[in-house]
């Protein structure tokens, strides 16, 4: 499959990062390069450079679309890298991110470096996380809890928002942990699963008075077919209603 897809829109990504995208993409290569060495993940592929623009443009496309919404403050829950809060800084928005790894918290910084950006990163574990400042807008992309088997990341992310009234934007996870198996090109599966999530996530968020908005994050072409590879809910909460 990677090798019918033929092309990824990165017009976002080029928009906020201008000259620094390539920086973006080369960084991003060497990360996951890193990372897999790291994990002894020797049967995984080397990252294709279309596999990054995916990754990037869709994080980009996040931050871009809390980013239109103008928080006064965003925390990125379970970051990784923390591309959606690297957009929202470069965009001129004020907030933090935090992983429990690390490593990746590391990377983050170096990335921020490299980017010649300011970012709050700190290393928390999200089970005693909840904003410390009032009107936060909660980006959660892609979480999965380290303990997969036992948690829900996802569930404790959408506790969190509504209990606080939080506004949110969260791209829900594509991995099948029951097949152990990335399903990032198993399209129907993909599709059924984070569709099936985002109307689940949006319902239960109206019914606590939110708004909600679910984007198709990137289409990119797979061959003759146009595909549509991630989904995001963005809730809203108005203040009369908080
Ligand atoms: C699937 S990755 C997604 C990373 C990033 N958001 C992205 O989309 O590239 C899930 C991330 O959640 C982090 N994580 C797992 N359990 C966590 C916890 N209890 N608290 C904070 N972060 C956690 C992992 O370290 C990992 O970086």
């Amino acid at each position: 499959m990677v090798e019918n897809l033929v092309k990824v829109d990165m017009s976002v990504t080029k928009y906020v990062f201008g000259d620094y995208t390539e920086a973006l993409l080369d960084f991003y290569i060497a990360y996951f390069n890193e990372i897999k060495k790291a994990n002894s993940l020797d049967g995984t592929p080397e990252m294709d450079r279309i596999l990054v623009e995916l990754e990037i443009e869709s994080s980009v496309r996040l931050g871009y679309l809390v980013a239109e919404r103008k928080p006064s403050f965003y925390t990125e829950v379970g970051c990784g890298l923390g591309i959606p809060s690297l957009t929202l800084a470069k965009l001129g928005f004020d907030g933090a991110a935090f992983d429990i790894n690390p490593n990746l918290i590391n990377f983050g910084k170096r990335l921020a470096r490299e980017l010649r950006l300011f970012m709050r990163y700190t290393v928390v574990d999200a089970d005693y996380w909840t904003p410390s400042v009032p009107d936060t807008f909660i980006i959660a992309e892609k979480p999965r809890h380290k303990n997969d088997e036992t948690q829900d990341m996802e569930k404790r992310v959408l506790d969190i928002a509504i209990g606080g009234g939080y506004s949110l934007a969260m791209v829900p996870y594509l991995w099948d942990s029951e097949r152990g198996d990335n399903l990032i090109f198993s399209r129907t599966v993909l599709y059924k699963s984070v569709v099936e999530k985002c109307r689940l996530y949006s319902s239960r968020l109206e019914q606590h008075g939110y708004k909600t908005h679910t984007f198709d994050m990137l289409p990119v072409t797979v061959g003759s077919l146009d595909v549509v590879f991630f989904q995001a809910v963005i809730a809203e909460k108005s203040k009369d209603v908080r």
